[in-house]
């Protein structure tokens, strides 16, 4: 599979692969949603305790940070451990039956650890410093990097690195790009009062239905007229509500939706246009309207010069690297990026569906590959540090 591997490396993968695999069908099979991965936590603790792999007292309710090596000089590899609560279809014979589901590959996420802290145990002797093993809780609903970074567990860490399948790349292929590669996410709220009242006399009435309509069509252009189109940018209403009755002109509508874009500065652009077209349709239909847009994560923002040595390291080892599909998608990976230098980078899992589809299904071929580099780029991060201080 990996021709440059060195024989060392090479064993330990096709050792660590058979175990990894059993690992993941049972964390695939025990699907828990964000905040509550309470049976996934403890199994991930008893395969660590029994590798020998010290867990940290962080205070975490669910999730775990786990530490190999020691010293001065700290890196961090992180993974998520959340489901979804969307009922599996993929026919497996390790599906899940509990109603959610690993559909975004957080299963296969936490097994590379757990293969990659195996691996960096072995090292452990040859490790220039410590590394941090973050089994993070909650990515799904997007602040359970905001609980790590609470605790403080990271507060010396000098590089953070995290993985995410893609099912659209060939299995063990390693995707990786500079800048940002997941986009800034956030939420929108629109509250629109107008006047009810006889659907047979409208000229009595505030209609806030009509607003709406116009609120939505108008929002169409900021991203088709009002951006650069060389700027990724998504707009979309996904929730509206008004009326009850086919002869009454409702007192309220209600419209809510997401923001994307690869900067907060393109993100706020668009907010403030947003925000206009309220405006202007406030006083034109003579409604009152209240807008709320908060941004719930920032782009996932990859450190260049790191990029290019995650891809050397992907390299030596003997496996294939290509760019990484950019996404409008959110990852709250980007919390992190915010504070530590680092990359996040993909691997290919060669699913049958996309993400969040109840069909999807990663290759746990892919888990020796993901496991390998994980170990390599926390040995060698740590050594390139050593090295500059
Ligand atoms: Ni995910």
């Amino acid at each position: 599979m990996c021709q440059n591997m060195d024989e060392e490396t090479a064993m330990e993968f096709s050792a660590l692969q058979e175990t990894l695999a059993t690992h993941f069908k049972w964390f695939h099979s025990h699907p828990e949603l964000g905040h509550h991965e309470w049976e996934t936590t403890a199994h991930i603790r008893d395969i660590l305790k029994d590798a020998g792999v010290k867990i940290l007292d962080t205070g975490l309710k669910t999730g775990l940070v786990a530490l190999v090596g020691g010293g001065e000089t700290v890196v961090a590899l992180r993974c998520d451990i959340d489901a979804l609560p969307i009922a599996e279809a993929t026919g497996l014979d390790y599906a899940s039956k509990n109603g959610c589901m690993h559909a975004c590959g957080h299963d296969f996420h936490l097994t590379s650890m757990i293969g990659a802290a195996a691996i960096l145990k072995q090292r452990e002797s040859r490790l220039m410093g410590a590394v941090k093993l973050v089994f993070q809780p909650a990515e799904e609903t997007v602040n359970g990097a905001i609980s790590v970074l609470a605790s403080g567990a990271l507060d010396d860490v000098a590089e953070i690195y995290g993985l995410h399948t893609a099912p659209d790349m060939p299995v063990s292929m390693i995707g990786v790009s500079p800048g940002a590669v997941y986009a800034a996410v956030g939420s929108f709220a629109i509250h629109i009062h107008g006047k009810g009242g006889h659907a047979a006399h409208p000229h009595e009435c505030r209609d806030p239905i009509v607003a709406l309509s116009q609120i939505v069509g108008a929002a169409q252009t900021i991203a088709s007229r009002q951006t650069n189109p060389f700027d990724p940018v998504a707009l979309s209403f996904t929730h509206v509500e008004a009326g009850n009755t086919w002869n009454v002109i409702p007192e309220d509508a209600f419209a809510e939706g997401t923001i994307r874009a690869f900067g907060k500065e393109q993100f706020n652009a668009i907010k403030g246009r947003l925000e206009c077209v309220c405006k202007g349709v406030e006083a034109t239909c003579g409604v009152s309207i209240d807008f709320h847009c908060e941004l719930n994560a920032p782009a996932v923002n990859n450190d260049a010069e790191l990029v290019e040595f995650v891809k050397r390291t992907a390299q030596e080892l003997g496996f294939k690297t290509g760019p990484s599909n950019p996404t409008m998608g959110g990852e709250d990976f980007a919390f992190y990026l915010e504070r530590i230098r680092g990359v996040f980078w993909n691997i290919g899992v060669a699913s049958p569906e996309p993400a969040h589809n109840s069909r999807f299904a990663a290759n746990p071929a892919a888990l020796g590959t993901a496991s390998a580099l994980l170990a390599s780029i926390a040995e060698k991060s740590l050594k390139r540090l050593g090295s500059v201080e």
